[in-house]
């Protein structure tokens, strides 16, 4: 069970993440903090090239393993706008979808494009009969792209605050085929 290397997204591509990319990533990154520390645990201000290196490692090792499909989202011009991923995590049949947006390209469609082309991948891969997206009551933005991208709310779950823009309630959507 693995999904395609590459995926298209109308004027988005999404590639693999392949481990030669640490610097695109931690530029990426670096330009997104502010937004990203919001939400995200793992982006702090001390994020460095080692912690992209080893989130690189990482997403194919995750790969590998079958445990989570990680991708970097490209313009049709070849700028690295985000990343986006499938997980195990939430248990057979059901693969969990992650993502974050590079700031400057926010606010364009490209994150909720980019889900909708996961999301179609992810349904017809063998014994998945779920998508799910998970983000903090707080997180309006992720919150729009999960319901742009067609998902429902079919739960709530109270969580530790990890992030400073977290509220700690956790809503968690759905889509199935
Ligand atoms: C959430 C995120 C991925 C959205 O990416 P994006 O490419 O801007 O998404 P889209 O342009 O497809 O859609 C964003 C929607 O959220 C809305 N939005 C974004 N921030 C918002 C805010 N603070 N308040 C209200 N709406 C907001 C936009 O208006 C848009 O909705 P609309 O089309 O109804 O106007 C991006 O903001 C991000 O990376 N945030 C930080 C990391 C993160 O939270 N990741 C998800 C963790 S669960």
């Amino acid at each position: 069970m693995e999904p395609p290397e590459m995926i298209n997204a109308g004027e988005l591509v999404l590639k693999r993440w392949e481990p030669e990319w640490a610097s695109e990533a931690l530029a990426a990154i670096e330009d997104s903090l502010p937004e990203l520390k919001q939400f995200m645990p793992w982006a702090t201000d001390g994020y460095d090239l080692p912690a992209a290196q080893d989130f690189l490692v990482k997403s194919r090792e995750g790969w590998e393993e079958g445990t989570q499909f990680n991708y970097a989202i490209f313009t049709s011009v070849g700028e690295l706008v985000g990343s986006i991923g499938l997980m195990t995590r939430m248990g057979p049949g059901v693969l969990e979808i992650g993502y974050w947006m590079r700031s400057p390209y926010a606010g364009r469609g490209y994150m909720t494009a980019a889900v909708e082309a996961l999301t179609r991948v992810a349904l017809t891969m063998p014994g998945i009969e779920r998508a799910a997206i998970k983000y903090d009551e707080a997180n309006i933005g992720s919150g729009r792209v999960a319901i742009k991208a067609g998902y429902v709310e079919v739960g709530k779950e109270v969580r530790e605050v990890e992030a400073p823009g977290e509220s700690g309630t956790t809503i968690v959507r759905e889509r199935r085929h």
